[in-house]
């Protein structure tokens, strides 16, 4: 494969790392189109950011094949490190040094000349909503500022493919929207993103394909849409006026659905899980629903539509949870499902 035409930014097949006894990457097969921001979705060790050092000729396979653009990660490294960017899941610029000093300095030994590294600096401190930290020491920078530095230092010269290990972990819900525009901004500029990302929703919101990664191995890859598609159509979450209908409108729900209903720790609340086959839509369903809850004298007070979150993906492929904390600020609960809460 010496000649590019396939399109792919990425393209693996067997790929293998091993540590003593570990298994870190197990045999993976990826097929990144260019242009496009792919997810590479994992819990803790699942073995993204070992799969990423490979791809980026930090780390040599022991097994399998790894090309970037064409070339091969091993035999032709030097030209893929030309054609790629890396930020790490720990940052890697210069606590000591300010936002404009980390810049201009990685600017100069890219090669640019003063000026336009300054400019180039400036540019992206703008960007990126740094301007008023420029002058601040980045061991002074909050975690979100600093992955924002961070990210801004890996497309100084815009690569061709740029890798983003979790670049999210550990940010606050507002400071992870700032990454994600940051990302559309990258891509819109013709850049491959290759994202690794422990949150469902992050490859959800980012990625228009999704390799689910668990113990080195891919277990599922896809788009979205096929990811979901795979778990069920989505689910239909119904509040009651009273606590007492709703036995009734469980069995209603069964019913007319043959959905999974579930009963939600609130006596008024109660999701019915769609099921995959279904060939009307989750809207159908809700109007099928609400019409006969309504016939039934059963008052609803609001309802929503949720679908399928990646998190119930991962549970429906691997038979366990993700192994991540519940309740934390990142959003892989029920609760952020893409709903449209409608009061009825
Ligand atoms: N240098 C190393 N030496 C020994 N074992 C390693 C090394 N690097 C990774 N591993 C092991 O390989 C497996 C995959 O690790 P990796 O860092 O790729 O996971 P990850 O998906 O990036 O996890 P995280 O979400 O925690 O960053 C883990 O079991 C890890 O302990
Ligand atoms: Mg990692």
């Amino acid at each position: 494969m010496s000649t590019h035409t396939s399109g792919l930014a990425i393209e693996t097949a067997g790929l293998v790392k091993t540590f003593g006894e570990t298994r870190a990457v197990d045999g993976v097969d990826l097929a990144v189109s260019a242009g496009t921001v792919y997810g590479v979705l994992g819990p803790n060790g699942a073995g993204k950011t070992t799969t990423v050092k490979m791809l980026a000729t930090l780390l040599r396979p022991d097994g399998g094949q790894a090309h970037v653009f064409g070339h091969d990660v091993v035999r032709e490294a030097d030209e893929v490190r030309s054609r790629v960017s890396l930020t790490g899941q720990y940052a890697s610029v210069d606590e000591d040094l300010t936002g404009t000093e980390n810049l201009v300095l990685l600017g100069r030994l890219l090669g640019h000349g003063k000026t336009a590294a300054r400019q180039r600096g400036e540019q992206l401190l703008e960007a990126f909503g740094l301007t008023d930290a420029a002058a601040k020491q980045v061991k002074h920078y909050s975690g979100g500022m600093r992955r924002r530095i961070d990210i801004a230092a890996s497309i100084l010269n815009t690569p061709d493919l740029l890798f983003l290990d979790e670049p999210t972990t550990g940010l606050d819900p507002r400071s992870r929207n700032q990454v994600w525009d940051i990302v559309r901004a990258v891509v819109a500029q013709g850049t491959t993103v290759l994202l690794t990302t422990q949150y469902l929703d992050e490859a959800d919101q980012l990625a228009s394909r999704i390799a689910v990664i668990d113990k080195g191995r891919v277990i599922a890859e896809g788009t979205k849409g096929e990811l979901k598609a795979s778990v069920g159509a989505g689910s239909v979450h119904l509040r009651l006026r009273n606590a007492d209908q709703r036995p009734e409108a469980e069995r209603l729900l069964r019913d007319l659905l043959t959905a999974e209903v579930q009963l939600e720790p609130d006596p008024v609340a109660l999701t019915a899980r769609l099921a995959a086959a279904a060939s009307d839509t989750a809207a159908d369903h809700a109007a099928k629903v609400l019409g006969e809850l309504s016939r039934a004298g059963i008052t609803v007070d609001s309802f929503s539509l949720g679908q399928p979150s990646l998190d119930e993906v991962f549970l429906a492929l691997t038979g366990h949870d993700t192994g991540q904390a519940t309740g934390d600020a990142t959003g892989t609960g029920p609760d952020t499902d893409t709903k449209d809460e409608v009061a009825a």
